[in-house]
Order: structure tokens, then sequence, then C-alpha cells
């Protein structure tokens, strides 16, 4: 009997990413191949993201192009995974005589049942979240090789006011750390070089005994030689014992996302954040001040509802005495269902994108600054792709975080190398090895 394939591809954030290896795995496990050819595929799934509406609205054009595959093959199941299926949920298989399976993020050991009910002509759909969902005891099927990413906890508490993740992933929930370490051992004898601990609040994990930091010093102390990293904490979690954890374990990377929102205490308050400017300044000293070297990047919503010019002046003027090294800059998109939805989109489009140009504007000078006063200096380079642009250069990532691109020079993905860097520009650091 010929084996079915699977074929899937992931939107959305690295939460996605590990659940699509959790999903192969599943799949894998119950005699499905994988392909990633979606062409011969039996199953195609799309492990979809609802945080703003272009997330969806690409996923939605994704959609109209695979009924392709179906007119090749009247017999592939196409599936929704992900935070779109817990959020649309039967809207999916009921608008559109496409889709035969729907599937939530804590429901994916379902899938193979669903599917082959699907197979016999039955549409299926499974979106219950759970409290205690944590797919530990599934080991993801990885092939990077190089760099893993491990989900540590799920779900979210926190609430902001604008976002869809409590909804579509649910109430917080830590696995193990024993189960954590018994995968980081394993990445180590499978030659890693780098892990990245993942969960939506990262740093509120606790499995009942060991918290944040306990778990991150465990899994450091596996192997000195893998770098660790961590996303995404939340700065209301970000503890003393955290900062003198990273400070004091030299293979704990030297870079902190800490996503700020906006620099102004009226909309932080709107925005349910739980800290004030005052609070994120604060910490960001004591970091600097315990972990020299430390990269900080953050994440920036502009158009809020109800922002005014003062309160994006505030955000600009947050941008410039932070200085972070790299930020992810978003315009505000109202989700249906979350507290600031019931606020009313006030802020115009027009408004929206010329503070969002300002943001960016600002931001890429200070990258971009910062970056330069690297040019001449050697800095250690994990060499982890071909990089985007040559398929002569390589492209690797800095302890703290900063993209480098060089010539090959003999070098293999895989290995560390010193690499003096000649130019520079707010993304990127480019160089030779040494
Ligand atoms: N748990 C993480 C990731 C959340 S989603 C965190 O707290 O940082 C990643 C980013 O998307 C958020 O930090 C926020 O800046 C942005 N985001 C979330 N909802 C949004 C919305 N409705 N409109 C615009 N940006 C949003
Ligand atoms: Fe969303 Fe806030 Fe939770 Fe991050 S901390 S996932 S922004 S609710
Ligand atoms: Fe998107 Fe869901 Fe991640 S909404 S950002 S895929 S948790």
């Amino acid at each position: 009997m010929d084996q079915k394939q699977v074929y899937i591809e992931t939107y959305g954030c690295q939460m996605n990413v590990a659940d699509t290896e959790v999903v192969l795995s599943i799949m894998g496990s119950n005699s499905f191949g994988i392909t990633d050819d979606a062409s011969k595929a039996d199953v195609i799934f799309i492990n979809t993201c609802s945080v703003r509406d272009n997330a969806e609205a690409r996923v939605f054009q994704r959609l109209a192009t695979l009924k392709q595959y179906k007119k090749l093959n009247p017999g592939v199941v196409i599936g929704v995974l992900g935070c779109m299926a817990e959020r649309l949920r039967t809207e999916l298989i009921d608008k559109r005589n496409l889709v035969d399976v729907v599937v939530g993020p804590d429901e994916y050991r379902k899938l193979p049942e669903l599917v082959d009910e699907a197979f016999a002509g039955h549409k299926g759909i499974a979106v219950k979240l759970s409290r205690v969902e944590n797919y530990d005891d599934i080991l993801p099927l990885r092939t990077d090789g190089i760099g893993a990413w491990i989900s540590v906890m799920r779900g979210c508490d926190k609430f902001c006011t604008f976002c869809v993740v409590p909804f579509t992933r649910g109430r917080e929930r830590s696995r193990s750390l024993g189960s954590v370490i018994g995968e980081v051992e394993r990445l180590s004898a499978e030659g890693y070089k780098e892990i990245t601990l993942l969960g939506q609040n990262v740093n509120s994990y606790h499995d009942g005994t060991n918290d944040f930091p306990d778990l991150m010093a465990a899994a450091a102390a596996v192997d000195r030689s893998i770098r660790v990293r961590f996303m995404t904490p939340h700065p209301q979690d970000v503890s003393d014992k955290l900062i003198g954890a990273i400070a004091s374990t030299p293979n704990i990377c030297a870079s902190i996302h800490l996503p700020i929102q906006s620099g102004s205490n009226r909309v932080l308050k709107q925005m349910n954040r739980t800290y004030t400017i005052e609070q994120y300044l604060a910490l960001v000293a004591t970091i600097r001040a315990a972990i020299p070297g430390v990269a900080l990047s953050t994440d920036i919503i502009a158009g809020f509802p109800g922002e005014t010019d003062d309160d994006h002046r505030a955000t600009i003027d947050t941008l410039m005495r932070v200085r972070y090294d790299g930020a992810f800059m978003f315009k505000y998109s109202p989700r249906e269902n979350t507290k600031a939805w019931d606020m009313g989109d006030d802020v115009s489009e027009e408004v929206k994108v010329r503070r969002l140009t300002d943001i960016i504007e600002v931001q890429n000078t200070i990258a971009t600054e910062i970056n330069a006063l690297l040019v001449g200096s050697t800095v250690e380079v994990l060499v982890e792709k071909v990089s985007a642009k040559s398929s002569d250069e390589w492209m690797g990532r800095t302890d703290n975080n900063k993209f480098v691109v060089f010539p090959k020079a003999g070098a293999a993905i895989g290995d560390m190398v010193n690499v003096k860097i000649h130019k520079a520009n707010s993304a990127t650091l480019m160089g030779t090895i040494v």
C-alpha cells in the first residue's frame, strides 16, 4: 500500500514553527510520509496566524491558490491548523468548499484520525483549547541540524487588550523541566549548536518546582558549546534572578527581546501591559548594568485606539532613550473579541502609516548607528546558512543576535568563526573570516 504524503506550510511566529515540527512528528508516527512538494501531497496543511489582519489575509490568498491542487487531485485533504483554525472554526469549512479539516493548536493529536475521516469524505473540526496539553512526550521532527526551537510553555494569561493570542492559544501551561532537558540532551548528541526556548510569555514558565531562570540554567548546563536563546519574555516577569542567570552563564546569549509596544503610560495602561515607562526604563538600566554588551530588541504598535500625537511622540522619545538594536514595528490591527476591539479603531489609516513610518525611520537610524560602531571589530559568528543574497556567502549570528554575512572561505555550517566587520547597515553586518 502506498504511503500518504503530508505537505505543510507555516505562517506566524516561532511557536507555529515549533508546532509544525510536532504535527509532522505526529503524522510521521501514524504512517504518513512527508513531502516538501505540494503537488505530490495527499494532505496539505496550512499552519496559520491571526495576530494581525494582514497575517490572515495572506493565508486566505494562499488558500485560494490551493484550489489548483484539489483540481489536480480531488482526493487531496486540505487542513487549516493553528491560530486561524482556533479563531474562525467552522467558518473556514462553511465559507469555502475547499477546507476539509480545521484543527486548533491544542488538538494536533487528533490529526491522523481526522485526516483519515476526511479521506472517507467526512469533514472534521477540533478546536478545543486545553489547560494541560503541552505535547511533552512528542519528539518534534526537526531537520535544521544546527538551530532548534524548543517550546517550553504554551498559551498566554496576560490579555494585552489588542492581542488575539490568549484566545487562540489558551491558558498558560509549562512542560516539566526534566522533559525539556531530555530534549536538549538529545539535541546535543545530534550536534545541534543553538537552542531557543520558546513561549508566548516564556519567562512566566513554571513547572510547579522550577521557574524560568532554573530552566535556562539547566538547559545551558547540558552542553556549554550550545548557545541558548529565549523568546519572548514579558517585561513584567523579567526578574533579577533571570538577569543574573543570563549574566553569569556564558552560553546564554546576551540578547533580550523586550516588547514595549508604546512609550506612553496612558496607552500602556489601555493596552493592559502592566508596566509603566519608568519601570520599563529602570529594567533596561538594570539589564544593561548586569549584562555588558547585551543587545535589546522590541516590538512597537503604532496607532492603538485613542493614541494621540503626544502619545506617539512619547514612543519616539522612548526609542531614542533606549536605543534598541532592533525592533519589529506594526500598525495596530483591530482583532475581534479583544478588549481593544470595543475601543474603536479611531486612528485613521493615514495617521497610522505616518506614525509607523516615523517610528521605522528613527529606529533604523539608531540601529545603523549602533551597528556602525562594530565596523573594524572582529565578532564571533555561528555559521547558520547560505546568505539569501549570494550563494558564495554564509549568514550567521553573533552571540547578541546580529546578522553577519561573509564569504564562505572554507567554513561550514555549524562552525564558529571570527569575522572582521567591514560594513554595516541597520539589519546586517558584512565582513570576512579572519
Ligand atoms: N507574546 C509575545 C508575542 C505576541 S505577538 C509578546 O508579548 O511579545 C508579537 C507582537 O505582535 C506583539 O508584541 C505586538 O507588538 C504585535 N501585535 C499583537 N497584536 C497586535 C495587533 N492587534 N495589532 C498590531 N500588532 C499586534
Ligand atoms: Fe499577546 Fe500580550 Fe500575551 Fe504577548 S503577552 S501574547 S502581546 S496577550
Ligand atoms: Fe500568530 Fe498565533 Fe503566533 S496568532 S503570532 S501564530 S501564537
